[in-house]
């Protein structure tokens, strides 16, 4: 292993969300933060490198995206999604959730409906119902734990004012990766009712084993013009902080819709060291995520045997992507607000209720794994400790 996942960086006083709002969130502040979704793992040093060298310049004025930023995510694209787009296709966006919320401007009308696959990254919701648009929620439905779509309930709530599609490609938080036959009837069913498709692919690069991600936009001709795609360097190489992320389009007027809003918003021009980082990664960093995915693997493979072993009284379903853990805590019979107060004040971890991703993440909780084993072998034993004392 050329990198060190297992170096410990104190993360605390950076002002850092996953740490330093714990005394605010959870009113300790030293709960393990397995919650956020965000990694601990040192940043590597070609991106470190990109970012030193350009702040040493010590200017930091407006800046533009050359050609290069472009390029790398080109090649990044290809080479990892087997997707061939050129760089026209690539538009700027100050992070995946202000892009989607964008496309919701940009592209619907007050009143509007949009569905969403409950239990999702929760932000969906906001960007619908904040911008006064209707959610329509197309349940997941869930087998012995593995999660589908369901696309007869789909075709049954669409109607004539449903004009949109987000899904989570691949799934946060159940970890699904999306088959190209579950894609395809997607794509089926909204080319026959013009539903345009935002696909958030922003946990892509994190894939595991067997699965290939597929990029919806692949599917069709339908679906290389009706959908959005959004990717992003941020989960990949946790670079969220530095709010760069990219929308790519099959279709001109789609995307010039989509630039005009941003523009009119003033949200173009993003950040230096946003740009900085995100070529140096989509140019630097085939090897590192490689070995940060065989990491995240074997967390979530030490996780699934501890608690299969140690703590029966949880499960989970090992995601076929991200490294995020979505447990069934439903056995301890216990409420979603008794839940979480047990696992802060007794096992003394932070995880995400999984209510907060609508419906279905009832007595759920989602773990993040992005830690080092030290840490997670701490937490996995203080949640075992503090379940057989129940
Ligand atoms: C599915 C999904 N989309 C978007 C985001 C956040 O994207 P951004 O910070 O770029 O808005 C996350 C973060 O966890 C996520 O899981």
């Amino acid at each position: 292993m050329k990198y060190n996942f297992d170096k410990i960086i104190n993360r605390e006083n950076t002002n850092c969300i996953k740490y330093d709002l714990r005394k605010k969130l959870f009113k300790k502040d030293d709960v393990i933060p397995m919650w956020v979704a965000d990694m601990d793992f040192e940043t590597p040093s070609f991106i470190k490198d990109a970012i030193l060298q350009r702040a040493e310049h010590q200017i930091y004025g407006y800046s533009f995206r050359p050609d290069s930023f472009y390029d790398s995510i080109v090649n990044w694209v290809k080479t990892y999604h087997n997707w061939e787009i050129n760089l026209k296709q690539i538009s700027f966006s100050p992070g995946v959730v202000p892009g989607i919320a964008i496309s919701v401007l940009a592209f619907t009308k007050p009143g509007d409906k949009i569905i969403v696959q409950p239990p999702v990254y929760f932000p969906f919701f906001t960007t619908i119902k904040e911008n006064g648009r209707q959610v329509v929620e197309n349940k997941l439905v869930s087998k012995d734990g593995c999660y589908a779509m369901d696309f007869d309930d789909l075709l049954s709530q669409i109607d004539l004012r449903t004009k949109m599609i987000i899904i989570s490609n691949p799934h946060n938080p159940v970890g699904r990766v999306w088959k190209k036959q579950e894609l395809e009837k997607l794509v089926e069913i909204c080319e026959k009712n013009e539903v345009l498709i935002i696909s958030d692919e922003i946990h892509s690069d994190i894939v595991f084993s067997q699965n290939k991600h597929i990029p919806i936009a692949t599917i069709s001709e339908y679906a290389r013009e009706n959908t959005i795609t959004f990717m992003a360097p941020s989960k990949t190489f946790n670079l969220a902080g530095l709010s760069t992320s990219v929308a790519i389009f099959g279709n001109k007027k789609l995307q010039k819709t989509y630039n005009l809003y941003l523009e009119n918003l003033h949200l173009n021009l993003g950040n230096v060291f946003g740009n900085i980082a995100s070529e140096a990664a989509y140019t630097n960093g085939y090897e590192w995520v490689v070995e940060m995915k065989n990491y995240i693997l074997e967390n979530i493979n030490f996780a699934h045997k501890f608690i299969s072993e140690e703590i029966p009284q949880i499960n989970f379903i090992k995601p076929e992507a991200t490294y995020l853990l979505w447990i069934d805590f439903s056995k301890l019979n216990m409420t979603d607000n008794d839940l979480n107060d047990f696992l802060i004040n007794k096992a003394g971890i932070a995880l995400n209720l999984g209510n907060a991703f609508g419906s279905g993440g009832e007595k759920y909780m989602r773990m993040n794994v992005a830690c080092t084993k030290e840490v997670l072998t701490k937490a996995l034993n203080q949640l075992k400790t503090a379940i057989n004392y129940l």
